[in-house]
């Protein structure tokens, strides 16, 4: 496993990370399993959201803290607000509202990290400051950062708010590229080359932000995944390969190929599989070479000008 150290951090956080949106419906036998597969395998990242499974799955998770209380230490637990039910609110009130649900489902007095799920149209950055400023000197959260925002409305953020915004959370996959290909397709005429997040990742980059991958083998916005599946062949026979050269399987690769991108890139995935979280841990030991990551690119029917 390779890690990351998240600045004024003495704990560095693993580049696999295990998404939770599906374990709601986990008994606790499976999620005991689920958990120390990963920490088995070096991944010491969850990553939860107050929404997921309407709070079932940070419960669930929760449960397994409560009875093995001496788990949370070898953790960096993360969770999400700001999701209501048809809207978005980054008020002072319901960030902190959210905490404290958040703590009580997962059995726990802090988080490590907090993030904004999703942009809110009608944030204050002062009244987020006020939540944030709060919550670091209450203890309840230890690190702060967003999900789903561009570069203008992190800087926007950090008008206000004092702690270091240290990630931002994103979508990402061999399939869904938005993120990179209008970077490599600057001042072209056609679709490749609309700037639709304002250079989020070159952003990231230079601002030295931990970029965490969601739905790293998704066809758009959930639209199943794509290792398989015959609308891509030609990346599947690609993805075989190299899986065969590497001696992984074909889903190692494909969390390579997010982890090739020279950011401080970190993959969720959302598999509730074990043997499928050992698949994923493995991606850390692989880089492709550029030639490699160039080429399963292009087989996920993207060209280059
Ligand atoms: N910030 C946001 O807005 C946002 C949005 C969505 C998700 N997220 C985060 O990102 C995490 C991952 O998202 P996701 O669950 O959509 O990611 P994903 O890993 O792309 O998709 C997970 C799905 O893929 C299946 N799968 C995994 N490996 C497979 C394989 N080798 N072959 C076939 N199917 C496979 C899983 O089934 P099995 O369980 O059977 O393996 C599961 O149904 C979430 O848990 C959450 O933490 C964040």
């Amino acid at each position: 496993m390779k890690y990351i150290n998240i600045r004024g951090s003495e704990n560095p956080v693993s580049v696999i990370g295990i998404g939770t949106m599906r374990i709601a419906g986990m008994n606790p036998s499976e999620v005991d399993t689920f958990v120390h597969t990963a920490l088995d395998n070096g991944i010491n990242f969850f990553d939860h959201a107050d929404i997921y499974g309407g709070g079932k799955s940070e419960e669930v998770f929760g449960d397994l803290l409560e009875k093995q209380s001496e788990l949370r230490d070898k953790m960096f637990i993360q969770s999400k607000c700001g999701i209501r039910n048809g809207y978005f609110d980054f008020s002072k009130e319901h960030i902190l509202n959210s905490v404290d649900g958040i703590l009580k489902r997962l059995r726990t007095d802090h988080i490590d990290s907090l993030l904004l799920h999703r942009p809110d149209a009608l944030m204050e950055p002062e009244e987020v400051e006020e939540a944030f400023s709060q919550l670091y000197k209450s203890g309840k959260v230890r690190y702060f950062g967003v999900s789903n925002h561009n570069p203008f409305q992190v800087e926007l953020l950090k008008s206000k708010v004092t702690a270091d915004l240290w990630s931002n959370q994103l979508q990402m996959s061999i399939v869904h590229t938005p993120l990179i290909d209008a970077g490599l397709n600057v001042d072209m005429e056609d679709d490749p080359a609309i700037m639709r997040d304002g250079g989020t990742l070159e952003y990231c980059r230079r601002k030295d932000m931990v970029v965490q991958v969601w739905s790293p083998l998704q066809i758009g916005y959930f639209g199943g995944v794509f290792l398989g599946h015959p609308d891509y062949s030609e990346l599947n026979d690609m993805l075989n390969a190299l899986a065969d050269e590497y001696h992984v399987s074909a889903d190692t690769i494909a969390y390579a190929w997010i982890l090739r991108y020279p950011g401080k890139m970190l993959v969720n995935t959302g598999t509730t599989k074990p043997d499928r979280i050992v698949s994923a841990a493995k991606a850390a030991d692989i880089t492709l070479t550029r030639k490699q990551w160039y080429d399963l690119y292009k087989a996920a029917g993207n060209r280059l000008p």
